[in-house]
């Protein structure tokens, strides 16, 4: 499964990198907003950084302004994929730019019929927002789980991004239903590396190691 950090912040980028698990970044609006610099530097950061794909989003709500935008976004690298939202609009734009060869990565998706619609538009990546739908009383994985079904059932050639994840489980069962990509908070990933038997373990091997020398 390909990890993707959920983040517009270069630190957290960096040193994920590092850790040699990384294979690309989404973000959106809201995370941008976060890093509290204009745009194009925060993007011209990442792309230094992280060479597998790098969504970013656009803000138009016409088809015509997201292909606009699309277009220009997908212009600073070819990493660069374009983050559009599910709507009757998005669909448009999706054709557009995917007929043009942009990558597009298609979000708030929340029904396994708008996966459908926007694979079939020929978007590249569809993101389901699985944590979005369990803060509401909904099972949020089980939509990941048809999702891939219909993937698979028509061959679209389409990567299934697990987005909107919370914690580890998340992406343990994403994992376990066969999920292409998880995106992924860094608190989360931190997360995923711990476990105290790991600690107590290092410890005591370590502790055993120094008997040898008295
Ligand atoms: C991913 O593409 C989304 O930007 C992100 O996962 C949304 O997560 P949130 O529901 O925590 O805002």
């Amino acid at each position: 499964m390909k990890i993707f950090l959920d983040t517009a912040n270069i630190d957290k980028i960096k040193e994920a990198a590092s850790w040699g698990i990384l294979d690309g970044v989404t973000t959106n609006p809201t995370l941008i907003s976060k890093e509290g610099k204009d745009f194009e530097t925060v993007v011209k950061e990442i792309l230094e950084v992280v060479k597998g794909p790098i969504s970013l989003e656009v803000v138009s709500t016409d088809w015509e302004g997201m292909v606009e935008e699309g277009k220009k976004l997908a212009s600073y690298g070819d990493n660069v994929v374009i983050k559009i939202p599910m709507t009757v609009e998005g669909l448009k734009a999706i054709k557009a730019l995917s007929s043009m060869g942009i990558k597009v990565n298609t979000t708030l998706i929340f029904s396994p019929a708008q996966a459908l619609l926007a694979a079939k538009a020929g978007s590249r990546y569809l993101s389901p927002f699985i944590g979005r739908l369990d803060d509401i009383s909904s099972y949020g994985m089980r939509l990941v789980e048809d999702i891939m079904v219909i993937v698979e059932n028509y061959g679209f050639n389409c990567e299934v991004i697990v987005a909107s994840v919370r914690h580890p489980m998340h992406v343990l069962e994403a994992a376990l239903i066969g999920a292409h990509i998880a995106t992924v908070p860094f608190e989360v990933l931190q997360k995923m590396v711990k476990h105290p038997l790991t600690d107590i373990g290092l410890e005591r091997f370590l502790k055993d190691w120094e008997k040898l020398k008295e």
